[in-house]
């Protein structure tokens, strides 16, 4: 049994991880729920993209053998949701942690209803969600929960631009310009193992905060594991940057490996 968690809005992201898991699995379910428990701000619950019928379109050209659990918020949790509270060692505080309260123990509390339910051998997550990854880590460990984890490539749009169901609020032009977050990754890598990297940050922030709308929230360079911020690098250590984009009051995320 393969088990692609979603929250429906499916894009090209989506559609590989369930391709991926319908290759590797006799069995696929994807589940299509909008989690209330990992949002901490409700207008950002309510303006979540919702398209159910597209969604079953895009999955079943697929294989019409996959099936689709989309349960109603009282089937999952009731009368009234209950959030659990993970001891995720810090890691569900750092980077997104710091912006969206809570989010975490949200989405380990959703995860682990649905592995729970489907017992699945095989669950797929995209990397774009670096930090979710690395939850789902832990709660699979802490939980003692007998499933493989695959952490799948972020697909991306031709000028880079990780797919995301929130970059259906951008305009046209918004979606061009957000181009500006991989390449900011990319620039920061280049200059990893150089002594320009504390300008190449600077100049990073400056050329995003001048685009129209766009304000850089963080961008950081953390530890790959423990995901703690690093000012001194050890070469034998691995990095990654991540780096946050407000457009108006969508937030866009995105990370990389840096060694
Ligand atoms: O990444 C998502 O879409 C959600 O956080 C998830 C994993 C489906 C849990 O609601």
């Amino acid at each position: 049994i393969g088990l692609v968690p979603t929250m429906g809005a499916l894009h090209r992201g989506h559609l590989s991880l369930i391709e991926k898991a319908f290759n590797e699995n006799d069995v696929v379910w994807v589940s299509i729920f909008i989690n209330p428990t990992q949002f901490n701000n409700s207008n950002d619950l309510i303006n979540y993209p919702k398209n159910l019928k597209n969604d079953e379109l895009l999955i079943k050209k697929i294989s019409k053998s996959i099936e689709i659990f989309s349960p109603n918020e009282f089937e999952i949790y009731g009368e009234n949701p209950k959030i659990k509270t993970y001891d995720f060692k810090t890691i569900d505080n750092e980077l997104e942690g710091r912006f969206r309260k809570n989010h975490f123990n949200g989405v380990a509390t959703i995860v682990s209803k649905l592995l729970n339910l489907f017992k699945p051998n095989n669950v797929y997550f995209g990397e774009k969600d670096y930090q979710q990854t690395q939850i789902i880590k832990k709660l699979i460990s802490l939980e003692k929960i007998n499933v493989n984890l695959n952490i799948c490539p972020t697909v991306r749009e031709k000028n880079g631009l990780a797919l995301s169901s929130r970059n259906n609020f951008l305009s046209y032009s918004e979606r061009n310009d957000a181009s500006i977050i991989y390449k900011s990754l990319i620039l920061l890598k280049n200059n990893f193992n150089t002594s320009n990297l504390i300008s190449t940050k600077k100049e990073i922030k400056n050329n995003i905060n001048k685009k129209k709308n766009f304000q850089l929230e963080y961008l950081e360079i953390a530890d790959a594991s423990t995901l703690k911020i690093q000012s001194k690098i050890n070469p034998k250590n691995s990095y990654r940057a991540f780096i946050c984009v407000r457009v108006n009051d969508i937030r866009l995320i995105d990370n990389i490996l840096l060694n």
